[in-house]
């Protein structure tokens, strides 16, 4: 019997779950999405990459012309240092005293101006080079080739196997280029396929560009103009390492990097002494040529090249894993909903994506691998969002690098809490970060608390996967320090009774006066939900949690109310629902039942209430990115699954030809928190949550067949 008429034989006896046990055919769904182009973008590369590497391309598959980043998860350089100041006024950095309910607290805001601003700027993130084909013509003169002399320009990405294929003709011959990335290595494997290759009439270009902390920088990353500012230089010979026929070695101030080629035998050349550019010529003159590119740190410099096709062949194995083994989600099949081809899209080219650009050994900066915003450092209020979504994925390799940072930031978060601004006891966790855990200084960065429990929720979504002992003496330590300064941070208020949340603090929407904030509603929820994680956390490992924070859990203050609806803080004017200076940035509001789980205390009739009356009073058109799946998970918890679907779909929430998530109104482009609360919020609606009793709860009965594999329920 064919299995398909086996398996519908089987729904009839048994209902349509027997149904559902036939396997999504994975491959046919990813493949529909494969990315084409006809000619570059000037926003967004086409990318290959694995988490810690990402290179990006235009049409030519290569950075030809347009210079699209290299970047990586490990390459970071600092500037110099101001005119004046020494590396001990960078250590003896001190910020300014603010109150903390009668007594001082240091923030890292304030202070000497200059050496303010390079600790911001301080250490960035640098784009590792360019690599572009190269014209000559029969005499052997380099041409001058621009994108409108190439033509019948085709480009397509393999999601299933990495591989970036771009075809075009130039001067009547037909070019090839295939690039792939290294999947445990920081590598590219080119192959380019020409008759023109046969006529010496095709090479490569190394280029390698000049940044700093100047800049906020998109679509491209550094400068190409300004030679003088760093030093290249080459070097050939036998002696570099396996595989390995040349290096360039690239100094940005005190940092050096390494270009190693490797590959068919070519020579290679600098163009001239004050320009950074190389010239790559194979030496046979056959109709292919393929080549592989390593980036490393001169502390870690590559010694072993692989072959150009034993990139390809890596690349091929680890994302057709990545597509078989992990979490999968088909909403197309099956579904006569219009809605449903383009929320695949989403779902596969964001998939794709985070991969390449937020699987790494730290945690993600807003613009993944793709370019620098806020000098590529990350936001650990933003983790959430950029990392959840690997959890309920079934991705645990992914997520394991970044979520490490916890245990790397521990000390230094436990010396802020306690030494720097004086806590008796905990961790407090910062935002704005680079690898070594440093804070940047801001007034936002060092008063936003909502990445506080933030690890509470990563060890308690590990632990329902593992139930292992491991995973709870793993997160042991930074659940307890974590849920001590959440403790500590509520401040007994004798005339009320209640543990207060603030001042001074910031709200997650960053838009209200931080001396005035006390008790926002988000926070107190979040700050209870916390707290009954931790506790849990302590039981399973049979310990005993600090009274303090079952004190402080159950007499925090009740979320304040405004006409009956809840209010972003207590205290703020009831009519903020009509004031700009609140309802034009995140709506928080509405992540106390969507986001959050039922938390004790938070009334889901007044929740829903104040949700709904945010979805038409709040101002929508100048929302951006993960506020539509918070906006999601809120309405598919409330049962208004329609309104959830429109939200994941929102003209405002938008995804280009390539899946890239637009930045919109308020950020630059991509702003990858928009892919992965994506993500997260449709595995959510999906799956299910615990406490949901239908199949695909948060999706409209009618028009949606939704099958989900390997996807855990979120909380
Ligand atoms: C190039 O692609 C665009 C959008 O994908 C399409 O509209 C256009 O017709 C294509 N042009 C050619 C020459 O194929
Ligand atoms: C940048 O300088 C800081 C000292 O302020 C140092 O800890 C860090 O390792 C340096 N980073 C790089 C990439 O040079
Ligand atoms: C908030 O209070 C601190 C002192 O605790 C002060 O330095 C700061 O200027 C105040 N901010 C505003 C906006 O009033
Ligand atoms: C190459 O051509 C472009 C476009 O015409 C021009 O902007 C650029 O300066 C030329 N470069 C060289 C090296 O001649
Ligand atoms: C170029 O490739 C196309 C499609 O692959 C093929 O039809 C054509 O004959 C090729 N042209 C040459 C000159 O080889
Ligand atoms: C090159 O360095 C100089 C001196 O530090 C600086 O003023 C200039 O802005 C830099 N150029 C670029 C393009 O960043
Ligand atoms: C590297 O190149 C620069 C010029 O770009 C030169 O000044 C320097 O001496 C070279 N360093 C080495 C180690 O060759
Ligand atoms: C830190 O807090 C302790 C205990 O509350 C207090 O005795 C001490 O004076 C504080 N130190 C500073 C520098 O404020
Ligand atoms: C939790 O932290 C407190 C304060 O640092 C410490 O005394 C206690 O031993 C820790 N508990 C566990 C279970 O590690
Ligand atoms: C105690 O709480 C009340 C009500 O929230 C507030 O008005 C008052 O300022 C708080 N007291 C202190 C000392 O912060
Ligand atoms: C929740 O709030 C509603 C509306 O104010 C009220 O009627 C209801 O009793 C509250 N529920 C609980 C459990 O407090
Ligand atoms: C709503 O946002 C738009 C930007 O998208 C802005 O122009 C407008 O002023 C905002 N409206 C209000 C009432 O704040």
């Amino acid at each position: 019997m064919h299995l398909s008429t086996f398996l519908a034989l089987g729904a009839l006896v048994c209902g349509i779950e027997t149904a559902l046990t036939e396997p999504i055919d994975r491959h046919a769904i990813v493949s529909r999405y494969n990315p084409t182009r006809n000619a570059s973008s000037t926003t967004t590369p086409m990318q290959v990459g694995n988490g810690n590497f990402a290179f990006g391309a235009d049409v030519t598959g290569l950075q030809t012309f347009e210079p699209f980043a290299i970047m990586s998860s490990w390459g970071w350089k600092n500037d110099t240092l101001p005119p004046g100041r020494t590396w001990e006024d960078v250590a003896n950095y001190r910020g300014e005293s603010w109150d903390f309910h009668g007594r001082p607290m240091e923030i890292m805001y304030g202070g000497d101006p200059l050496i303010q601003q390079w600790l911001i700027s301080n250490p960035n993130r640098v784009n590792l080079g360019r690599v572009g084909l190269l014209f000559f013509d029969a005499r052997g003169q380099v041409v001058n080739v621009t994108e409108n002399d190439l033509v019948d320009k085709q480009q397509k990405l393999d999601l299933w196997t990495g591989a970036l294929t771009s075809q075009f003709v130039y001067d009547g011959q037909n070019v090839t280029v295939t690039t792939t990335s290294a999947q445990s290595s920081s590598a590219v494997g080119i192959a380019v396929h020409s008759s023109l290759l046969l006529s010496g009439r095709l090479g490569l270009f190394l280029d390698f560009p000049w940044n700093d902390g100047k800049y906020f920088s998109a679509p491209f990353v550094g400068s190409f103009d300004a030679p003088a500012n760093h030093t290249t230089n080459l070097t050939t010979g036998q002696q570099l390492g396996h595989n390995i026929q040349a290096e360039v070695s690239h100094t940005l101030d005190s940092s050096t990097f390494i270009t190693s080629v490797g590959g068919d035998k070519f020579s290679i050349t600098r163009d001239s002494p004050d320009a950074h550019r190389y010239s790559v010529k194979p030496q046979a003159h056959f109709s292919s040529f393929s080549l592989s590119v390593s980036y490393s740190e001169s502390t870690a410099r590559t010694k072993s090249l692989p072959a150009p096709s034993a990139i390809a062949a890596e690349s091929s194995q680890a994302w057709t894993d990545y597509w078989t083994r992990s979490g999968f989600v088909d909403v197309l099949t099956g579904s006569s909903d219009s809605r449903a081809e383009e929320l695949q899209r989403r779902i596969v080219l964001s998939r794709y994506l985070m991969r390449v650009n937020e699987a790494g050994n730290n945690p993600p900066q807003e613009s993944g691998l793709t370019n620098n915003g806020w000098y590529g450092k990350f936001h650990m209020e933003m983790v959430f969002w950029h990392m959840a979504h690997w959890q309920l994925w079934n991705n645990w390799d992914l997520v394991s690098g970044a979520g490490d940072s916890y245990q790397h930031f521990l000390s230094s978060s436990i010396e802020r809490a306690q030494v720097q601004q004086n806590f008796s006891i905990g961790a407090r966790w910062s935002k704005m970060t680079d690898p070594s855990g440093r804070s940047a200084p801001g007034e936002i960065n060092e008063l936003l608390i909502w990445q506080q429990p933030h690890p509470l929720i990563f060890a308690e979504y590990e632990y329902r996967s593992t139930r292992s002992r491991e995973t709870l003496e793993r997160w042991k330590d930074i659940v307890n320090e974590t849920a001590n300064w959440m403790a500590v941070f509520a401040w007994y208020n004798q005339s009320t009774g209640y543990y207060d949340i603030g001042p001074p603090m910031y709200v997650v929407a960053e838009n209200t006066q931080p001396n005035i904030t006390r008790n926002p509603s988000f926070e107190l929820a979040y700050w209870k939900y916390g707290l009954g994680l931790a506790q849990t956390w302590l039981h399973r490992l049979d310990l005993e949690a600090p009274d303090i924070w079952q004190d402080v859990k159950e007499n925090l203050a009740p979320l304040p109310i405004e006409n009956g609806l809840y209010a972003v803080y207590e205290g703020i004017e009831p009519d903020f629902w009509t004031n700009p200076t609140y309802i034009n940035d995140h709506p928080a509001l509405v992540g106390l039942h969507g986001w959050l789980p039922p938390v004790p205390g938070v009334n889901l009739t007044i929740a829903k209430a104040t949700a709904d009356k945010a979805y038409v009073t709040w101002n929508i058109t100048n929302l951006w990115g993960w506020d539509f799946p918070m906006l999601a998970m809120s309405a598919a918890r409330n049962g208004e699954t329609d309104q959830a679907v429109d939200f994941l779909l929102h003209p405002l929430f938008k995804f280009d030809d390539v899946g890239m998530p637009t930045g919109g109104v308020r950020v630059p482009t991509p702003y990858f928190p928009g892919s992965g609360a994506l993500l997260y919020a449709v595995a959510m609606m999906a799956r299910g949550w615990d406490g949901s009793t239908s199949s695909a709860p948060g999706f409209p009965n009618k028009g949606w067949n939704v099958r989900v594999e390997g996807i855990n329920m979120a909380l």
